[in-house]
């Protein structure tokens, strides 16, 4: 135990800054699913015009753990559920190796409207720009302020950008716990998007086995907060 409290230490840093999801002001409402209704007239940025529906987070609301993606992807948009689509099923397994029940997991995004450029019939993924991140930041800040997790992974750049600021990044502080003015800390680890990209595939092996190494701290993390909390009782 004692090893284990060292090591995460080691993998511990305090934020330099936040960014817009954990300060400024955000939504407010008495449970996660009256913010969901506020959300579903959001008209913040223009994202919604082109997007079949709102993807709000979803999850047990006493999880513990809050994943936090970037955008919902075409399925996502279609299905109106986070992470049902090529990238939330790599998640799911990689979970599943790393020991972490997703459905104890709350799972979001930093935007919830799918954000695409029309090519003849397909509909391409296209980044949020920092706009639409920060407008979008007044739902998942208020997210976690009603959840109030022990901690939260942030889910590649999008992710990291709205919950730790432009001074963190994935390769900078890839598998650090970074403590935050909210309370819990953040993880920071790759979208698993990525994993999807690679084409080569022993770097796609090593990549994901380096993901569920990642997850594998929120595991321990959470081991580590159960085993407090009896010694405490
Ligand atoms: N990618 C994300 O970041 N979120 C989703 O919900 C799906 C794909």
């Amino acid at each position: 135990m004692e090893a284990r409290n060292k090591a995460r230490q080691q993998m511990s840093r305090t934020a330099a800054k936040t960014g817009p999801a954990l300060s400024g002001e955000h939504a407010n409402a008495h449970s996660i699913a009256a913010l969901r209704r506020q959300a579903e007239s959001c008209e913040r940025c223009d994202l919604y015009k082109n997007a079949t529906q709102l993807v709000f987070g979803e999850g047990p609301v006493d999880a513990r753990i809050v994943l936090v993606g970037e955008q919902p992807g075409d399925r996502e948009d279609l299905a109106g559920h986070p992470f049902v689509g090529p990238a939330g099923r790599v998640l799911d397994e990689c979970l599943h190796e790393a020991g972490v029940d997703r459905s104890s997991c709350y799972l979001t995004n930093a935007v919830k409207h799918f954000k695409f450029e029309q090519r003849g019939k397909r509909r391409l993924h296209s980044r949020p720009n920092a706009g639409e991140i920060q407008r979008c930041a007044w739902w998942l800040g208020a997210e976690l302020e009603q959840l109030r997790p022990d901690l939260v992974v942030a889910l590649g750049a999008t992710a990291v950008v709205t919950l730790l600021g432009r001074s963190a990044g994935v390769t900078k502080n890839r598998g650090d716990l970074i403590d935050t003015p909210a309370g819990y800390p953040v993880l920071v680890t790759i979208h698993p998007s990525y994993l999807l990209r690679i084409q080569d595939g022993d770097d796609a092996a090593s990549e994901r086995a380096r993901f569920v190494k990642d997850l594998a701290k929120v595991a321990a993390y959470e081991a580590d907060r159960v085993g407090r909390t009896q010694r405490r009782l």
